[in-house]
């Protein structure tokens, strides 16, 4: 049988939130028990570009469990430390993929660049109910070990899953997720393999792309919702590039639970939670 191509179910535009200590974010979507989007739950992008906008706040210390937290920096950097005693800089082009599992504290504080903007998406992906209470680890990857491709007018930063012969750094998540930085020239196709029944979605931040079966176009800055099927496919839409971050998982069809930093399963596993950090007991070395 040919592989479908995915059509767009949806386009969504993200909205302003504030978020942490008062930081102005982009929100395509937000932890929600509908799981619409399984097994994502959060994309945010970083959205303070004015450096009129005065001093950066960042997020101070906050808990996680039951997820993983993507942060993919373009421009800026975010300073990190943990209960865990890690510290260090998510700078442009690097990544971090922090599994929470049970818990850990952290605070993540953005800095501008030299060119004054902070540009950057969190993702967050969520964690099988077997693994919501694993043990947290992190895989950090700087840019220069993430695959760059660039073939056919197409340039593809891979941080995790295959394109045109290699593989991204970031492995061994539950959510068999592909996430990936595409640039599509004027004139080039971007066609994917995506595993059937895997939830796809793709975030365009820079000019305007034509996606899909039906080759719709769609314009920075929006959300795209990919229906069934086992292809995706992207163009550039006008005489400039399109970029998006891409990403696809399979869902894992669980009842969710979320509260804040926290996407569990049940109401019970999330009153677990808050008493853990009312009692000390949240984070465990
Ligand atoms: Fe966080």
């Amino acid at each position: 049988m040919p592989t479908t191509i995915r059509t767009v179910r949806q386009i969504i535009e993200p909205q302003f939130v504030i978020e942490g200590a008062g930081v102005l974010l982009r929100r395509s979507f937000g932890p929600n028990r509908a799981n619409l989007f399984d097994p994502f739950l959060l994309f945010d992008h970083f959205a303070f570009n004015d450096p009129l906008e005065g001093p950066i706040k960042g997020f101070p210390t906050h808990p996680h469990r039951g997820i993983e937290t993507v942060t993919y920096m373009l421009e800026g950097n975010v300073r990190h430390r943990d209960s865990l005693g890690n510290a260090g800089v998510i700078g442009p082009g690097d990544v971090q993929w922090m599994t929470s599992g049970r818990g850990i504290l952290h605070e993540e504080m953005p800095r501008r660049g030299p060119s004054g903007l902070i540009t950057g998406f969190q993702l967050w992906v969520n964690l099988p109910a077997a693994q919501k209470m694993g043990l947290p680890r992190y895989q950090e990857v700087s840019a220069a070990s993430i695959p760059a491709i660039e073939q056919d007018g197409l340039r593809v930063r891979i941080v995790a899953g295959e394109f045109g012969g290699a593989a991204g750094p970031v492995t061994q998540i539950a959510a068999r997720p592909v996430y990936m930085d595409v640039t599509v020239s004027p004139g080039a196709l971007l066609s994917l393999p995506v595993e059937e029944g895997h939830t796809a979605i793709a975030y365009v931040f820079e000019g305007a792309g034509c996606f899909g079966a039906e080759e719709e176009r769609v314009e920075a800055v929006r959300m795209v919702v990919f229906g069934e099927g086992g292809q995706v496919r992207a163009r550039a839409a006008a005489d400039t590039p399109v970029r998006f971050m891409l990403m696809s998982g399979a869902p894992f069809k669980e009842p969710i639970y979320p509260y804040g930093p926290f996407v569990m399963n049940t109401l019970e596993e999330i009153q677990q939670a808050l008493s853990d950090l009312r009692n000390g007991t949240f984070v465990q070395n």
